[in-house]
């Protein structure tokens, strides 16, 4: 799976670790920085991933900032996305399986690596149960919300 991945200051060290932890798993990264540790606005990094999914140039997508929050608020702006900040392995197996999240948000500041390892391989793992009429159901209703509020407040 094309994976795009991006973070700010504070989450650089742990998307790092996240470029070659990927490639392990048989996944290709489309890197879309911070490439230092110099300070960076989450908003600009969690706008290129969240992009490049909804563009469908990268199937899914995972933002680090310190701790995860302003990335996930930040990218759910992006309409096609759904954001989800997952620092438990149920939280990120569920939250694809039931709501179609397509960009798994992280804290740097807040996981430790291995955590974060577990939680992104929880992640990738799972499938939207799309055979499941609730899931989907629901999945409708959050698209409609979307698209109901696109353009006015
Ligand atoms: C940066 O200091 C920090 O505010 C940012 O990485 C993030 O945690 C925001 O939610």
């Amino acid at each position: 799976m094309k994976i795009a991945l991006g973070a700010d200051h504070g989450g650089y060290e742990l998307k790092k670790l996240l470029e070659t932890f990927l490639p392990g798993l048989g996944h290709e990264v489309l890197n879309l920085g911070v490439d230092g540790p110099e300070p960076a606005d989450y908003p600009d990094y969690a706008r290129k991933v969240a992009v490049a999914v909804a563009r469908k140039e990268a199937a899914r997508g995972i933002v680090v900032c310190g701790s995860g929050v302003g990335a996930c608020v930040a990218a759910n702006k992006v309409p096609g996305i759904r954001a989800g900040l997952c620092h438990d392995t149920y939280s990120a197996r569920q939250c694809v399986e039931h709501d179609d999240v397509n960009v798994l948000c992280l804290g740097g500041r807040v996981v430790g690596s291995e955590l974060a390892f577990e939680i992104v391989k929880a992640w990738l793992s799972a499938k939207f149960r799309s055979q499941e009429e609730r899931y989907v159901r629901r999945l409708n209703k959050v698209l409609a919300l979307e698209k109901e509020f696109l353009s006015k407040p």
